[in-house]
């Protein structure tokens, strides 16, 4: 005991110096509601970019829209040495779903008009052009399960627009056909050529007008087309192959599950058309061969078949009520 009561004062001098010591570090003493200062930003929370994270499907809460812009947690598409890409919605428009982590590919903005592919009559694909980046739509997206591929950009587009249309209501639409290959659009191409070959079709009617018909098949008491009309007449709605926009994988047509067909009759009354009429530039598509616009595009209306071409390419083309064609002819003047 007598031991002890002699260190005590030595014990005391150590326990005030290191007291004193702890007062003078950097920073002052660590209280009890301070909390460390990080050595690294905190982790970052923000939502997955993964277009196709099984996570987004309807049923998941929607975004109540408030939040004006995402923070542009994702990587936009492209190159690194890409300029940034506006993600900001148009001010005026709430997405009806949360569709932060698909924004930087619906605003795909093209840095020029030269990068938006047109295909068409004029300008062909050809035999071996092949998307670099297919991939498969979520087959609850398409018409009864079916395996349609598509561009990624366009399919995350594509993705958003499906959310937003079902969080509106309407849930009887998907995706019927999208990416097709050369030898696909051949054979449906062919096809469509031999089922015109088999009678007179509306679309016979419509391609050659009455009079032709009367005059060269009903008074001569034909009922079928030649082979040549027939080949005229599949040629003002089905691209011969290497000619199809859906060999490029940018574009779509939609159905419901009520058509029987893929008419103008039978999609324009459907509340997919109306809301397609209303929306689907702010997803970066168009409706790729509008009415009266024939001459220009060298196809039949199609009021299913929406292509995409991004945002800003796509309000303009939509509010001004040109086709591609105008769009990009402009840009190279
Ligand atoms: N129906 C469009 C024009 C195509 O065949 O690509
Ligand atoms: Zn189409």
């Amino acid at each position: 005991m007598k031991q002890i009561k002699s260190v005590l004062p030595l014990l005391l001098i150590i326990v005030v110096l290191i007291g004193a010591l702890l007062l003078v570090r950097p920073g002052g003493p660590l209280m009890p509601n301070d909390t460390p200062e990080p050595d690294s930003p905190s982790e970052d929370t923000s939502p997955g970019t993964d277009p196709d994270d099984e996570g987004d499907e309807p049923g998941d809460a929607p975004d109540d829209g408030d939040d004006p812009a995402p923070d542009a947690p994702l990587d936009p598409p492209g190159n690194d040495d890409d300029p940034p890409i506006d993600t900001t919605p148009g001010e005026d428009y709430r997405y009806s779903y949360d569709v932060t982590p698909y924004l930087p590919a619906i605003s795909t903005s093209f840095a020029n008009k030269e990068d938006i592919l047109l295909v068409n009559k004029q300008y062909p694909l050809g035999k071996y052009y092949v998307p670099s980046q297919l991939v498969t739509l979520h087959v609850g997206d398409t018409l009864y399960g079916k395996s349609i591929q598509l561009d990624s950009t366009a399919a995350a587009a594509l993705k958003a627009m499906l959310l937003c249309m079902r969080a509106d209501g309407i849930t009887d639409t998907f995706v019927t056909s999208g990416y097709r290959s050369y030898s696909y659009q051949e054979a449906n191409h062919n096809n469509h050529i031999k089922t015109e070959q088999s009678g007179i079709s509306q679309d016979a009617y419509a391609y050659f007008g009455y009079d032709y018909i009367q005059m060269f098949y009903i008074q001569k008491g034909r009922n079928k087309l030649s082979y040549e009309d027939a080949r005229a007449v599949a040629l003002s709605y089905s691209a011969e192959p290497g000619k199809s926009e859906h060999q490029s994988g940018l574009c779509v047509d939609f159905m419901t599950t009520r058509m029987t067909d893929l008419t103008n009759d039978q999609f324009e009354p459907t509340a997919a058309f109306h809301w397609l009429q209303q929306n689907a530039c702010q997803f970066g598509f168009i409706l790729r061969y509008p009415k009266d616009k024939t001459d220009v595009t060298g196809y039949a209306y199609e009021s299913w078949h929406y292509r995409f071409v991004g945002r800003e390419a796509a309000m303009e083309i939509t509010r001004r009520g040109i086709t591609l064609e105008e769009y990009l002819a402009e840009s190279s003047q």
